[in-house]
C-alpha cells in the first residue's frame, strides 16, 4: 500500500468509553476491527485507558469516512469528537489493520509533561498525531 492509492486520508477522533465496558469488550472491538479493516484497506491504532478511546484511521477516504460513521454510532462509547481529518500522500501507520495500546502500560513522557497524562480531550491535533507516533514506536519495539 502506498502512493498508488488515490485520495488517501487520515482521521483521528477521541471518545468516552461506556461506563459498563469491560476489558474483554475492548478485545472484541479489536478483533472485529482487525478483520474488517483488513478487508477495506484501513490501517491504524487504537489507544484506550479505561475512560477514553483515541483512534487513528488511515486509508482510502470513502472507506475511512464510512467506518467513522459506523464507529461514531457505536453504543460502546459516546461523545465522539473529531481531532484530525486530512488528505495524505502516504500512510504513517501501515503496520497494523488495527492495534490496541492499553494505557498506561505505554510510557509517554512528552505528553505527561505537557498534559499530565493521556487526556485526549485536551490534545492539539499536532500532539494527537505525535502521541500516536510515540505509541507506534513503542509497539514496534515491543513486538
Ligand atoms: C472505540 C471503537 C473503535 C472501533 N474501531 C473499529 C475499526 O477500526 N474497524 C471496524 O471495523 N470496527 C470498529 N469498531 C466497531 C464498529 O463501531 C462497528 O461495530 C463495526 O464496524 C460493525 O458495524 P456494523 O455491525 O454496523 O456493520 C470500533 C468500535 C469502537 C467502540
Amino acid at each position: 500500500m502506498g502512493k498508488s492509492e488515490l485520495k488517501l486520508c487520515r482521521l483521528i477522533y477521541y471518545s468516552s468509553a461506556s461506563s459498563h465496558l469491560q476489558d474483554s469488550d475492548v478485545d472484541a472491538i479489536l478483533d472485529e476491527a482487525v478483520t474488517r479493516n483488513g478487508r477495506c484497506g484501513i490501517t491504524g491504532l487504537l489507544a484506550y485507558d479505561a475512560f477514553h478511546f483515541m483512534q487513528i484511521l488511515e486509508g482510502e477516504d470513502e472507506a475511512v469516512n464510512n467506518l467513522y460513521l459506523c464507529i461514531a454510532a457505536d453504543p460502546r462509547h459516546y461523545d465522539v469528537r473529531l481531532i484530525i481529518y486530512q488528505q495524505i500522500e502516504e500512510r504513517r501507520f501501515s503496520e497494523w489493520s488495527m492495534a490496541l495500546a492499553k494505557l498506561p502500560d505505554v510510557p509517554g513522557r512528552y505528553i505527561d509533561n505537557l498534559y499530565g497524562g493521556f487526556k485526549p480531550q485536551l490534545f492539539s491535533p499536532d500532539d494527537a498525531l505525535k502521541y500516536f507516533d510515540m505509541l507506534r514506536h513503542y509497539l514496534q519495539r515491543a513486538a
